[in-house]
């Protein structure tokens, strides 16, 4: 598909980013008066990560930050999306802060400012802090004031210099994943009604996450926080798999099966329109808390943008009998290395239906290829395929852009290989190559590419 008017441009201030976040890439997990995350814990249970990896050192950024920075400028980024751990800044989560965890940030803050690269923080990315995990985490009532207050800490840390803030990293895939299905930390399988009191705990500690961020913030602040939609591609332009597809992207199903909680459209619509998608009439029925107006109110604070992550979407047509239906892709259809569909076509249509349905201007805050890459004999690292699958997702950004939908920037998932979760160090995600045992950086031929990309405002998408 990916047909763009000729003369579509992405527009002048766009901002062009790279993402990563503190668990993958940090290491440091024991240094400097640093708590336990969720994840230093899972990362230690037979079987839980691929080959018993873990983020104790990573790419340690947490040492490197300085060389990783100049690189950043060496590519042109305009902006980086970090995120912060929250149980180095406040190592039992409530309570006392860390200076030097707060010292990490702060310096590392500064060095991005000084190299003209915007920092846009993330304050939770999955890296729950380990003693209110023990308290019963987000199964506690008090959890959401627990983030609420940790935000705060970090406003006031560096709202001088932070402008731009995300309060969560995708809810229902840590909800899902971290609390219903045990595959990511930390690893508990709940029952319906428990885990459903963890996704409204979550989802007002956002809330009372954006409030803290606009009490304590002593610059200006956008704030929003990284979704990660369920979305459909049409299986064809007939309008009625456009339509099929629409639907699918925003239907949810019964909250009964755990596994529908992993729908965005429960996080989205009570975050942005204040009220419950069709499928929470079974939310009552499924053992979920009550949700009162007060709780609607808090959840869906005015945000500044729609920020959302993207890697693979599935194909869907109208059936015989009207009704949206998948289509499988055919065999052979291209994948990444974590057998993930290539569909880069989502990013036109996904910018387009949640556009169309929030109407906030929009950030992709993550999409990007994993790929199985390595450093060759002439000493550099070849990735064509990210290159050109890049190139696919950002030219379906334009089209959307030139089709009136307001896409304000793109964060390419990663800046650097990283610790890919469960899935350990198997596949790498990196503009930059990383070498673990040597932590050498390698900038890989993508990274050559996106420097260019970001130089040419887009314009050598066309070349
Ligand atoms: C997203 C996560 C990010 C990374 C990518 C591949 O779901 O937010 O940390 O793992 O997937």
């Amino acid at each position: 598909m990916n047909v763009c008017p000729a003369d579509a441009t992405f527009p002048t201030n766009f901002v062009w980013g790279a993402a990563a976040a503190s668990y993958q890439i940090e290491g440091g997990a024991h240094e400097d008066g640093k708590g336990l995350s969720v994840w230093d814990v899972f990362c230690r249970k037979p079987g839980a990560v691929w080959h018993g990896h873990s983020g104790d050192v990573a790419c340690d950024h947490y040492h490197r930050w300085r060389e990783d920075v100049a690189l950043m400028q060496e590519m042109g980024l305009h902006a980086y999306r970090l995120s912060i751990s929250w149980p180095r800044v406040m190592p039992q989560g409530t309570g006392a802060v860390n200076p030097q965890g707060l010292a990490f940030y702060d310096r590392l803050v500064d060095a991005l400012l000084a190299a003209n690269v915007t920092p846009y923080v993330t304050l939770f990315h999955w890296d729950y802090p380990y003693e209110l995990y023990c308290q019963g985490g987000w199964l506690n009532s008090a959890s959401p004031a627990w983030f609420a207050d940790y935000a705060t800490v970090v406003v006031n840390a560096l709202s001088d210099r932070v402008h731009h803030w995300l309060t969560l990293n995708e809810p229902q895939v840590l909800v899902n994943l971290g609390h219903s299905l045990g595959l990511h930390a930390p690893g508990d399988r709940l029952d319906s009604a428990q885990v459903l009191r963890v996704m409204v705990h979550v989802l007002l500690a956002h809330g009372k996450a954006v409030q803290a961020i606009r009490a304590a913030a002593r610059g200006p602040s956008a704030v929003g926080y990284a979704a990660s939609p369920k979305l459909c591609l049409p299986a064809s332009l007939d309008p009625a798999d456009v339509e099929a597809a629409r639907q699918s992207t925003f239907n949810c199903g019964t909250p009964r099966f755990s596994g529908d909680l992993g729908q965005g459209t429960w996080y989205e619509d009570l975050v942005f329109l204040k009220q419950p998608p069709a499928g929470l009439v079974d939310f009552d029925e499924a053992g979920g808390p009550a949700i009162g107006p007060h709780d609607l109110d808090l959840i869906g604070q005015p945000l500044d943008f729609f920020a959302f992550n993207l890697y693979t979407a599935p194909s869907v047509r109208a059936g015989s009998d009207g009704q949206p239906e998948q289509v499988p892709y055919p065999a052979g259809h291209p994948m990444n290395a974590l057998h993930w569909p290539l569909t880069p076509d989502a990013l036109y249509w996904g910018a387009l239906f949640l556009w169309e349905r929030y109407h906030l201007p929009i950030f992709v805050t993550e999409n990007g290829l994993a790929n199985l890459d390595w450093i060759a004999r002439d000493g550099r690292v070849h990735d064509p395929q990210r290159i050109d699958y890049t190139a696919r997702c950002l030219l379906g950004l334009r089209r959307a852009i030139a089709e009136g939908v307001d896409v304000r920037g793109y964060f390419h998932w990663s800046l650097m290989d990283n610790f890919e979760w469960a899935e350990g160090y198997k596949q790498r995600f990196g503009l930059l190559y990383v070498d673990y045992p040597t932590q050498k950086r390698t900038l890989k031929d993508s990274a050559y590419w996106y420097r260019d990309v970001i130089a040419s405002n887009g314009g050598m998408l066309d070349a």
